[in-house]
């Protein structure tokens, strides 16, 4: 591997400063200074910029929250895309979603480039729920949560049981579902004679979106977040 992308893997440098760090001589290779960006290195080599040794990684996750108006995608003839969210820093990583979330709906998008990840994630057959904040038109009445219970069948698919909270005020509502299909909680409200006029996805399996995060700004995930969402892999960082 080129030893300017081995650099930008580690961490927050852009490509353009690594550049400079490694002509300016302050890059080193198992002990030894190296000038040329391009020098081909192997993955266990040990690389230290100045003082500090860095530590090599393939695989990013990050939590984004996710604003409106922006497409769960990496490339959109019309609309911005969330992976243009991600600072130039970690531009090289290429991540993508994990999943979709729409347009117009708000929170928790998780980011990555493993796309092992992202299939546990995603798989319907994992149970990953996720849980979603709704304003509705009208008011969620109490028989609409065994509705929720009971699973709901669509011509595309048949959703799970999912959990319906109605709060103190019942056009506020929580719910959780266990697939994520296209306007999936759209669509079960709808079903019910509710209309979604605010959507916010709040947490996905057991992580909650982090409450210091303003609508588009994201940040990498905890070792610990990972933990609980099951995934172990010997990838990670
Ligand atoms: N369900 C929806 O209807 N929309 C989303 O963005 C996510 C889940």
């Amino acid at each position: 591997m080129r030893l300017d992308k081995y650099i930008c893997s580690c961490g927050s440098i852009s490509r353009r400063d690594v550049k400079k760090l490694i002509k300016q001589g302050l890059v080193t290779v198992n002990g030894t200074v190296c000038k040329k960006a391009d020098e081909q290195i192997a993955e266990d080599s040990v690389v230290a910029v100045g003082r500090e040794s860095l530590v090599y990684r393939k695989y990013v996750y990050f939590m984004l929250n996710k604003p409106s108006g922006y497409v769960s995608a990496v490339y959109d003839k019309k609309y911005p895309v969330v992976t243009e969210l991600v600072g130039e820093a970690y531009a090289h990583f290429e991540v993508f979603p994990v999943g979709r979330l729409d347009i117009d709906t708000e929170g928790l998008l998780m980011l990555t480039n493993d796309g092992v990840f992202t299939h546990e994630m995603t798989s319907p057959r994992k149970n990953v729920y996720k849980r979603y904040f709704a304003v509705l038109d009208k008011p969620m009445e109490e028989h609409d949560i065994a509705e929720f219970a009971k699973g709901m069948e669509f011509k595309d698919f048949i959703a799970k049981s999912a959990k319906l909270e109605i709060t103190d005020n019942p056009r506020e509502v929580y719910i959780e579902i266990a697939e994520g299909k296209f306007h999936q909680v759209k669509r079960m409200c709808e079903r019910v004679g509710k209309t979604v006029i605010y959507l916010k996805r709040v947490a996905v399996g057991g992580v909650f979106l982090d409450a210091g995060l303003s609508p588009g700004e994201f940040r990498e995930m905890t070792e610990d977040e990972l933990c609980i969402l099951g995934y172990k892999s010997e990838n990670i960082r």
